[in-house]
């Protein structure tokens, strides 16, 4: 039989948004889901306009709180089945509680608040009301990022000694908040982007990206947090020296006054071993190296045969990849494998189901916790002097 198509709400997302784009289309590539209603913008006016702009029919609300408490009143089948919340990191906390107390899932952008106090009462209102809950980490959702986790903790490559993850970017080296560029303005304040700007934005999908490929938690952090362009109010380049849990060490890093780098996210594993090398704007595979021998390049889609190295990889690692090696997949099929991840959780919801939410495919409400843990200690370190600051783990 076939599935009902699941309905998806959006929390901003209006008038020059920028990351509504990508989330529309990929919520659409897989046709299980589709929008149905949005709290387009935090004018009344502008959302209902907004929603009357969308390329189809939309419900539209003056406000989110108008949608949550109009949804969560409709039998279900007929309303949400999940929300999408798409706004500044200061809009993401009230609509996600609110969601959640309502019983309706939610999957949030990142950074998940902006204070690691509000991302742990989010958790703990997602355990009292055991709601599927995701976290748009969207570089999680590559197929190179699931294979590459897989390989890291199968222990193929030896446990990890060393790791390098950096996020660079160069869309910051002017003061581009002066001149009313609205992604600016915003991240660039930190009553609306948190404690810190690029940890916040980028630094903390490197710090993601490390935790989910290798397993291991950053248990204590050195950081120097810096502003490059004297008047801006947060930081603009962000470096941390890191203890992992295994005993091994990491750079967790990020710049946004690098010109020429676009979404130069990368991770290189050190183990004892190997080495793995993952970037972004390649992420169509991974490099591993091994001693004395020619570098593997592994690619989407060619894994089916496996090899000496690869050996028990099992199905699903080779077999997730939807269109044939060579013909590219990108940013928009992250979002998709998060959102079809999600999609199975929330079904299993809707039929009073046990679910996952287990970070495996997608970062959880746990994640984001540690994400605000994490800016949080590094921004501490960085007005201490870098003196090491411990992270609590659970
Ligand atoms: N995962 C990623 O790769 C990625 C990339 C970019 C942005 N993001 C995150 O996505 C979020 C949005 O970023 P963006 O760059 O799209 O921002 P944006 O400024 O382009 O868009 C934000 C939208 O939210 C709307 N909004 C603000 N307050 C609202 C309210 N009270 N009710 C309804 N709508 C409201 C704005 O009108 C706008 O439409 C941020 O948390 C950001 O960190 C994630």
């Amino acid at each position: 039989m076939a599935k009902r198509v699941l309905n998806v709400g959006l929390i901003g997302g209006g008038r020059g948004a920028f990351i509504v784009n990508p989330h529309q289309k990929a919520i659409h590539m897989d046709g299980t889901r589709r929008v149905v209603c949005g709290a387009l913008h935090e004018d009344p006016g502008v959302a209902m306009e907004e929603a009357g702009k969308w390329p189809y029919p939309i419900k539209g609300y003056p406000s989110y709180d108008e949608m949550i408490a109009d949804q969560a009143g409709k039998p279900a089948g007929q309303r949400v089945d999940y929300v999408v919340i798409v706004t500044p990191n200061f809009v993401h906390f009230d609509p996600a509680l609110k969601c959640i107390k309502a019983g309706i899932p939610v999957f949030c952008e990142k950074p998940l608040t902006i204070t690691a106090k509000q991302a742990e009462a989010l958790e703990a209102a997602v355990g009292k009301r055991k709601v599927p809950f995701g976290i748009a980490h969207t570089y999680l959702g590559h197929w190179s990022s699931w294979a590459a986790r897989w390989i890291i903790r199968s222990g193929k490559l030896g446990a990890v000694r060393w790791a390098d993850a950096y996020y660079l970017q160069g869309w910051l080296a002017t003061r581009l908040e002066t001149v009313g560029q609205m992604q600016a303005s915003w991240r660039t304040n930190p009553k609306m982007a948190g404690a810190s700007c690029c940890g916040g934005d980028i630094g903390s999908h490197a710090y993601m990206q490390l935790r989910f490929v290798t397993g291991l938690e950053v248990t204590s952090v050195r950081g120097i947090v810096e502003t490059f362009l004297k008047g801006r109010q947060l930081d603009d380049h962000f470096t941390t020296y890191c203890e992992l849990s295994n005993g091994g060490r990491a750079l967790v890093r990020a710049s946004q006054i690098c010109i020429g780098h676009k979404n130069d996210l990368g991770l290189e594993v050190n183990c004892e071993r190997g080495s793995l090398v993952w970037r972004q704007e390649e992420a169509e595979g991974f490099i591993v190296r091994l001693p004395g021998e020619p570098d593997r390049q592994y690619w989407r889609g060619e894994l089916k045969g496996k090899d000496s190295f690869l050996g028990d990889l099992p199905d699903w690692v080779g077999a997730e990849p939807t269109i044939p090696s060579g013909h590219l997949e990108a940013f928009h099929d992250a979002y998709r494998r998060l959102h079809k991840s999600f999609e199975e959780d929330v079904r299993l919801y809707n039929d009073g189901r046990p679910f996952a939410c287990d970070g495996s495919r997608y970062a959880n409400v746990h994640d984001g916790v540690m994400h605000m843990r994490f800016i949080e200690a590094a921004v501490k370190s960085s007005k201490a002097g870098a003196r090491p600051v411990k992270l609590k783990l659970s």
